[in-house]
């Protein structure tokens, strides 16, 4: 029986101060589950609300890309560095140490590779990704592609419902065909579409001229793909462009992982990011930090 603690005089009710009711800082997610909330506060770092999510999942279609052929080599000793991981669950089982405490963007779709035609994909099961211990969901999704955009847009709303039986956000990953146009008009319907059918962030390209209509018009948070490798100095330009225009972040694999120092070069990347870097500036830290290992 609980004791009558209750009536005694003394305790603080706080009377006339209401009760604090905190909104949240990812655009987009202010109505969603608690648990989806404390999942993307992991990706995205509440007091910046930027991510860099280190992505490393390119073997799924492309094999043994350069930079990843030995990735217990190349990749582990980067993930300190990230905030987060995006990988399959092969390289996740295979070289990511369990120990890692970092948030898992799991590639949850696979079907089809270089060789073949991309993007005729099937989702993986929630019951797996629960069991990777996954922070969100990764699925890529083709607009415009004659072939494959109704199958993927199913694949987009399918995850979104199987995660969030789980409160397990998804991120929608707009691929672009070879004979599509990247640019604002492209990529502001893309990265729409895949908001608008429940992905919680979205990854897209960068664009140089109008990137910021992409972002005004996407409901949450974007995070940018690096692409193919460019100099250093231009990746770290294209990032803060990108940060500046609107961006939560980057979700960056080649233009780290093949970088002439990729431990200097996310280092980068995350002053960039996380502290607003000039591009000039990171690019010095990155020269000193290429000299120093
Ligand atoms: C593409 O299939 C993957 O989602 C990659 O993770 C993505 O393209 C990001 O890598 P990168 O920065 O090398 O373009």
């Amino acid at each position: 029986m609980p004791d009558n603690d209750s009536t005694q005089a003394g305790k603080n009710f706080g009377i006339g101060i209401p009760q604090k009711s905190d909104g949240f800082f990812l655009k987009g997610s202010a109505h969603i589950d608690w648990g989806i909330k404390a999942r993307l506060s992991q990706i995205f770092c509440p007091k910046s609300g930027r991510s860099v999510m280190l992505a490393f999942d390119h073997g799924f279609i492309m094999g043994p890309t350069s930079g990843l052929e030995r990735m217990d080599l190349t990749i582990v000793p980067l993930i300190e560095y990230a905030d987060c991981i995006m990988c399959t669950r092969g390289a996740l089982r295979q070289i990511v140490p369990p120990t890692t405490r970092k948030p898992l963007s799991l590639r949850f779709d696979a079907g089809s590779t270089i060789l073949t035609y991309l993007n005729d994909d099937v989702l993986m099961d929630i019951e797996e990704a629960i069991r990777c211990n996954a922070a969100i969901l990764a699925v890529m999704v083709a607009v415009g592609d004659t072939k494959h955009e109704a199958l993927t847009i199913s694949n987009l709303t399918k995850t979104v419902d199987l995660g969030t039986k789980y409160s397990l956000p998804t991120l929608g990953v707009t691929a672009v065909g070879k004979e599509l146009v990247r640019d604002a008009r492209y990529l502001s319907l893309a990265t729409r579409v895949c908001a608008e059918n429940g992905a919680h962030v979205v990854k897209t390209y960068y664009c140089e001229k109008d990137f910021e209509h992409v972002t005004n018009a996407c409901p949450v948070p974007i995070v940018i793909a690096g692409g193919k490798k460019l100099p250093e100095k231009e990746a770290l330009e294209m990032a803060y462009r990108a940060i500046n225009e609107g961006a939560a972040g980057v979700d960056m694999g080649r233009n780290i992982f093949q970088a002439e120092n990729p431990a200097a070069m996310i280092r980068a990347v995350r002053e960039v990011v996380h502290e607003g870097a000039k591009p000039d500036a990171a690019f010095k830290m990155y020269e000193e930090l290429k000299r120093q290992c």
